[in-house]
């Protein structure tokens, strides 16, 4: 198997007195889409924002190319080329798409932007992406649909030399061809050899597009296993129960003392 891009370790996070995330094991591998699903408050955001250097994280590791790192706040996840998609998108409705991708990391002078080289490598990464239903990078993000947005802030985090793509329901308000579009495009960044966390409620989302699966249940991680291996079933099972037969937690019958 190929060696984890980025790993956790026994991660704890609470909020206050709110345990929300117990011991923690996760790895994501380059070139793998890892779907992680959980019911609602199972701590699937909060996992992505400690990971992000959002709610840095209390207490385990985290390993990136297999070394030990610090990530105390979102500059230094993105230095390591780590990129969180939030549902709510934080795209600047104002600027138009080259503005946005671009947003805080323009080239050129403050005063004599390099307006140029900015747009081509704007077109360039929705071109590798395979991105055709966007008319003009010179569109505002305001004039733009729901999936083009999506699209959009997915090309902006892969212009930098990303590594690692953390997608937070990124086609939860999305119809079914914007849906299409958008999972092609997780596909497609796994191709390109990243390694991509999607989480998502659409079971048939997940089985469609992941390689493995990790399930959440009350903030502990209960199972990661391939999709092969998975039915749709088992996954709802371990998502509601935190376990399906063997799956997932020990039975309480089988804990020996
Ligand atoms: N900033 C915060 N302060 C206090 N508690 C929080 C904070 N963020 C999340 N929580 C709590 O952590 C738990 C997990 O929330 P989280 O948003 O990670 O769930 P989720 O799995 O993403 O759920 P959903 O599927 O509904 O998006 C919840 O009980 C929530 O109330
Ligand atoms: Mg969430």
């Amino acid at each position: 198997m190929t060696k984890p891009i980025l790993e956790l370790k026994r991660v704890n996070k609470s909020f206050g007195p709110v345990h929300v995330l117990h011991d923690v094991d996760l790895a994501i591998r380059p070139g793998e889409v890892t779907a992680l699903v959980g019911d609602n408050g199972a701590g699937k955001s909060t996992l992505v924002k400690a990971i992000a250097g959002i709610h840095p994280i209390d207490s385990g590791e985290i390993l990136f190319a297999g070394e030990p790192v610090k990530v105390a706040g979102p500059r230094d996840a993105a230095a390591l080329g780590i990129e969180v998609v939030y549902q709510d998108l934080a795209l600047a409705d104002n600027l138009d798409i080259v503005q946005n991708m671009f947003l805080g990391r323009e080239r050129g002078k403050p005063w004599a932007l390099d307006e140029a080289s900015m747009e081509q490598a704007a077109r360039e990464t929705l071109a590798t992406l395979s991105v055709r239903t966007v008319k003009s990078v010179r569109t505002p993000v305001s004039a733009l649909s729901g999936g083009q947005r999506q699209t959009v802030a997915i090309a902006k985090s892969v212009l930098w030399d990303s590594k690692v793509v953390l997608l937070d329901e990124p086609t939860a308000a999305l119809g079914v061809a914007q849906t299409r579009q958008v999972l092609d495009l997780v596909r497609r960044l796994a191709e390109q050899g990243l390694g991509v966390v999607l989480i998502s409620h659409n079971m048939a989302d997940v089985m469609e597009v992941a390689d493995r699966i990790a399930t959440l249940y009350l903030g502990r991680l209960v199972a990661d296993l391939p999709r092969k291996d998975l039915t749709h079933s088992q996954v709802v099972e371990l998502i509601t129960a935190g376990r399906s037969g063997e799956l997932g937690l020990a039975r309480p019958d089988t804990v020996t003392i």
